[in-house]
C-alpha cells in the first residue's frame, strides 16, 4: 500500500474514530465466564468505556464455545446481531461474512497497520478472505499445556511430574491418597486432550497437519495414529467417568485444589491459577507437549463486528476494534487471560514463568502448529470430539473401533 493510501485510510478511520457521533450501546458476546475469563474480559471493557460516552453492554454466554457458537451465528443470521462478537480465529464466520453480515476492517487494520504489527502472520490471515480484514486478532492461545499441582505430588513423596509418562507413573501413589491422578471434563476438554495434544506430541507435527489439514486417511489409519489412540486409552484409564465434571476451569480446579494432580488444558487455564494467587514454577507447574515436545499452536481469540444501520454503533465497532488491538490493552487483558498478546512490541515485564515459556517456543516458527479451527470444517471437530468422547467414556470401545470410526470420519470430511 503506498503512503498515500495509507495517509487517506488513516485520516477515514480517524475521522470514524473521533466522530462526535451519538453514543451507543455496544453489546459484546462472547464465552469468557470463569474467573480467569471475566477478569481478562473486563479490561476490554475498562478501556473501551474509558474511550468515551459509548458503553460496553456485556452479553456473556454461559458454557463454552460449542453453546455460544450457533446462539451467535443465529443472531447474527436471524436480524438481532450483537454489536461485537468472540470467535476462534478459523472458518467458523466464513457463511456470515460471504451473506455480506459483517463489518469490513479492512480500512482501519490497513490504517493501523495491523498486518506488520500482528504474529505470527497466520492469524492476520484468518481474519482475512478475499483480500479484505474482517476480525481483529486480539491474542494467542495454545491448547498443549499439562498443569500439575506440586503439592499433591510433594505430599504423595514423589517428585512433581515433568512428563506425561511421569503422570501416569505417579497415579497409584495418588490413587492411595485419595486424589485423582488426572482430571478431566466433558465435550470439547477430551477432543484437546487427543487431538491438539496427544496427536502433535506423540505422533508429531507433521502427521498432525497431514491428518486433520490434509485429511490423509491412510495417516489416520497409521500406525502412528494407533499410538496415540493407545495413550488415550491410558488415559481413559486414570479417569473414573463419574468423576468427569461439565466445565473445563471446574477440572482445572481439581487440580489448585489438590483434589486432582493434573489436568491437560490450554494456556487459558493460567488465568484461573492467577485468580487462587497460585505461582508457577512454584505452586504448578505448566508442561508444554505433554513434556516432550516444546509446539504449541496457534489459536486463540478474534472479534467480528457484525454490520449495524446505526453510524453510532459503526463508530463505536472500529474503536472498540483499535482499542483491542492497541498496546496497553493487549498487556492487560493477556496478562489476565494467560494468553500471549497478538503483537511483540509490548512490555511484558510483568509475564509470568508460563507466559515466558510460551514465547520462547513461539520464537522458533518450526514449533509453530495449526489449530484444529484453522484445519478444519466445524462440522468435523464436532464428529470427531463426539467419537473421542465416546472412547473416553465407554471402556467398550476398543482402540480398533475408535481409530476406525476416525478414518472414516477424515475419508468424509470437507476441505
Ligand atoms: C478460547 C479461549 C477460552 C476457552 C475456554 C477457547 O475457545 O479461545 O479464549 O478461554 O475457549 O472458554
Amino acid at each position: 500500500m503506498s503512503y498515500r493510501t495509507r495517509l487517506l485510510g488513516a485520516a477515514a478511520v480517524f475521522a470514524a474514530l473521533s466522530a462526535p457521533a451519538f453514543a451507543a450501546d455496544c453489546e459484546v458476546t462472547h464465552w469468557w465466564t470463569s474467573g480467569g475469563e471475566a477478569a481478562a474480559v473486563a479490561e476490554f471493557q475498562k478501556a473501551f468505556d474509558a474511550l468515551g460516552d459509548d458503553k460496553w453492554v456485556d452479553g456473556a454466554i454461559g458454557g463454552s464455545g460449542d453453546t455460544a457458537r450457533p446462539i451467535i451465528i443465529s443472531r447474527i443470521m436471524g436480524g438481532n446481531p450483537p454489536c461485537a462478537t468472540q470467535f476462534n480465529p478459523g472458518k467458523d464466520a466464513d457463511d456470515l461474512i460471504d451473506a455480506e453480515l459483517i463489518l469490513d476492517l479492512t480500512e482501519v487494520a490497513e490504517a493501523e497497520g495491523w498486518r506488520d504489527i500482528v504474529r505470527p502472520s497466520s492469524q492476520m490471515d484468518s481474519c482475512t478472505r478475499d483480500g479484505k480484514v474482517w476480525c481483529v486478532p486480539v491474542n494467542l492461545h495454545s491448547a498443549q499445556w499439562m498443569w500439575t499441582n506440586r503439592k499433591v505430588y510433594e505430599d504423595a513423596g514423589l517428585e512433581p511430574p515433568k512428563t506425561w509418562e511421569d503422570v501416569v507413573a505417579a497415579a497409584p501413589a495418588l490413587q492411595a491418597k485419595g486424589v485423582m491422578p488426572l482430571s478431566a471434563a466433558q465435550g470439547w476438554p477430551i477432543n484437546l486432550l487427543l487431538m491438539e495434544v496427544m496427536l502433535p506430541a506423540l505422533a508429531g507435527r507433521d502427521a498432525y497437519v497431514d491428518i486433520l489439514e490434509k485429511k490423509n486417511a491412510e495417516a489416520a489409519g497409521g500406525p502412528e495414529m494407533r499410538k496415540v489412540f493407545e495413550a488415550m486409552d491410558e488415559a481413559r484409564k486414570l479417569v473414573d467417568p463419574s468423576t468427569i465434571v461439565p466445565q473445563w476451569n471446574d477440572a482445572v480446579s481439581l487440580v489448585i485444589t489438590g483434589k486432582a494432580g493434573a489436568n491437560v488444558m490450554g494456556d487459558w487455564a493460567q488465568g484461573e491459577f492467577q485468580v487462587a494467587n497460585m505461582v508457577a514454577g512454584q505452586d504448578y507447574d505448566c508442561l508444554p507437549g505433554l513434556g516432550h515436545s516444546p509446539m504449541l499452536n496457534t489459536g486463540g481469540d478474534v472479534f467480528y463486528f457484525p454490520k449495524n444501520e446505526d453510524p453510532a454503533v459503526t463508530a463505536a465497532q472500529l474503536k472498540m476494534a483499535s482499542s483491542m488491538i492497541s498496546k496497553e490493552v493487549q498487556v492487560a487483558f493477556n496478562l489476565k487471560k494467560g494468553s500471549l498478546p497478538i503483537r511483540p512490541d509490548v512490555d511484558l515485564a510483568a509475564a509470568n514463568d508460563c507466559m515466558k515459556k510460551g514465547l520462547a517456543i513461539l520464537e522458533d516458527p518450526n514449533n509453530i502448529m495449526p489449530s484444529p479451527a484453522q484445519m478444519m470444517q466445524r462440522e468435523t471437530q464436532n464428529a470427531i470430539r463426539d467419537l473421542f468422547n465416546e472412547f473416553f467414556t465407554d471402556p467398550s470401545m476398543t482402540v480398533d473401533d475408535v481409530q476406525a470410526q476416525f478414518v472414516e470420519i477424515i475419508e468424509n470430511a470437507p476441505e
